[in-house]
Formats: structure tokens, sequence, C-alpha cells
């Protein structure tokens, strides 16, 4: 049989993610009063980065280890990956040994290769096309705090990158209006915007998005690999900063998120990231609990 895979969030129905959220919310509370889980006792998720991370890292190990398995690091330094062994050997290799593998990359098409040739469920953990994994933890952050998205109006602000494009999923799974502002040549992809249908806005000025919206989101104006562009970037995307100005035009109760790491000063100020509307920590602490909800759903 052909196991399940989170590649991207079209990959589970609307039900299934609010399920997953709802889990996520159950297991968050379980975690909070010190409630044992442990039913992927003897389970072991490899987790393969080839792009630097902090929170993913953390949050799918610790998430193993709480629901009572086992997690292995592994860096392209120091395997095969690094010395060119077959996509295709790697994952036949790998899903025989472990129950899950989880991979963090830059090419989309590297995890698509990956999990077609694997036995085991395979989760992107961020590629240069997407974040589901972020996506997932945004949205329990919103469901805790504000209920049901369906319906609400999501102002994303900047580049139309990997998170950009979870957010044009997301509005199309939860049912949720997005409107993206991004200057000319940074627009997302179009075949994803067009998959969205109505629901997705692109806009030139980032003031008309922000415009009574509920949730204001953005993301760094350079992602991993386009280090070398940092400078030309930050020239062309400075009017696109979300700061006070911008927030007054949201909603009055909107709250601000950004999957982090963040550069203050630069996609946000720190007024805005530091203020009451920001949830960026339950966000980031969301990371932990919803991807745990994945790791059940997907392996038990
Ligand atoms: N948001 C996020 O994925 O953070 P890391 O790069 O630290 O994993
Ligand atoms: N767009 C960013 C997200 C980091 C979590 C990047 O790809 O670097």
């Amino acid at each position: 049989m052909n196991p399940r895979h989170f590649l991207t969030l079209l990959d589970l129905s609307g039900d299934e993610l609010r399920q997953l959220i709802q889990r996520g919310i159950e297991l968050k509370q379980w975690q909070h009063e010190g409630r044992i889980f442990e039913p992927l006792k003897n389970k072991v998720l490899a987790m393969l980065f080839e792009k630097s991370s902090t929170r993913t890292r953390v949050s799918f190990e610790t998430g193993m280890a709480q629901l009572g398995g086992y997690a292995i690091f592994l860096s392209p330094r120091d395997t095969q990956f690094g010395r060119g062994e077959p996509i295709e050997d790697s994952a036949r290799v790998l899903s025989r040994m472990v129950d899950a593998i989880m991979i963090r990359t830059f090419e989309h098409e590297k995890v698509e290769l990956f999990a077609s040739c694997s036995s085991a469920p395979v989760i992107n953990a961020l590629t240069d096309q997407y974040h589901p994994c972020q996506l997932l933890a945004d949205m329990q952050t919103w469901f805790e705090q504000r209920g049901d998205i369906r319906g609400a109006t999501v102002a994303f602000i900047g580049d139309g990158n990997n998170m950009c494009h979870s957010y044009i999923n997301a509005a199309y799974r939860f049912g949720f209006n997005l409107r993206i502002a991004t200057p000319e040549g940074y627009r997302p992809d179009a075949e994803i915007v067009a998959a969205a249908g109505a629901l997705v806005t692109l806009l030139d000025d980032p003031m008309e998005a922000a415009r009574n919206a509920d949730l204001v989101t953005t993301d760094v104006w350079a992602s991993m690999g386009q280090e070398q562009e940092q400078a030309a970037r930050e020239r062309v995307f400075a009017p696109f900063q979300v700061n006070a100005e911008l927030m007054r035009l949201a909603s009055k109760d909107a709250l601000f998120m950004h999957c982090l790491p963040a550069h203050r000063g630069e996609e946000v100020t720190a007024e805005v990231i530091d203020g009451p509307q920001s949830t960026v920590w339950d966000e980031a602490e969301n990371r932990l609990h919803a991807q745990k909800a994945l790791l059940e759903f997907l392996l038990t």
C-alpha cells in the first residue's frame, strides 16, 4: 500500500486538516498538563536537512520523543546524500529502516521524487516552493485565538515565496480570502494561485492588502538560498514592510504572524513583531503540537 505523504497542504482534505488542528490543540493541552502519551513507541523518524533550521528540527525531534519515538538528524555533510547517492536509492533504503522521513531541501521536485520511491510517509519540512508544516502551526494559532478561519481575510505582504505558496494552499483548503501584496517580479507561482480560484487576490499595494484584514503575515525578503540577493531585495521590498502604519489599516483586532526567523527593521518592525497583536511565540510553539498531530495521523 502506498503511504500517505505530506508534501503540501493539498495532500490532506479540508476536513482532515481541521481534525489535525483540533488534535494539535488537544495534544498541546495534554502536554501542558504533563500527561504522558506515547503512541509512537519504537517508531523512528529520519530528519534530512539540506538547509538550516532551529524550530523545525527541535519541534520534530522533541515531538517524536514526547510521543515515545525517536528521531535521527541527518545532514548532507556526513551522509551519502551530500556525495551524490541517487535520491531514489536513498528513499528505498531509508524507508526500509525508519517509519517516516522528514526532508528540508531546495527543489520541491526532490521531495516528490523521494516520496515516489519511499515505502514510508514523507513530510515536507520546507522546500523552495512550500512550507506546509508552518501553516499547520499558523492555522492552529488562529483557531486557538479566533475559532475557524473560514471566511476571514488574510493579508500576505512581501515575497511570493514558499510561505506565500503554502498560504495560498491554506486559503483553498480552509476557505479564507487571501490578499497577496508583492513587488512586481516577486509574485507567487501563477499555477498555484490559479488552483485557489477566487479566494486569492494579487495586489501591488501592501496598504490595500492590509485594509480590514483579520490576519497580517509576512516572511523574510531573502529566503535560504537567496543570500546573495539580500541587498537588491532590501531595495525592492522596502515599501512592503509590515509596520504600525500598515497594521492600523487592518481590522482593530487583527493578528500578526511570522514563521520566524524574522529580520526586525526589514520585513517587520520591532514594534509590530514584539507588540500586542503579534502571535509569533504561540505560532512557534505550535510547530511542536501541530506536527505531533501530523506524526500521529501519518504513523498510526
Ligand atoms: N519557521 C521555521 O521553519 O523555522 P526554522 O527555519 O528555524 O526551522
Ligand atoms: N521563506 C523562508 C522561510 C524560513 C522558515 C526561507 O525559505 O528561508
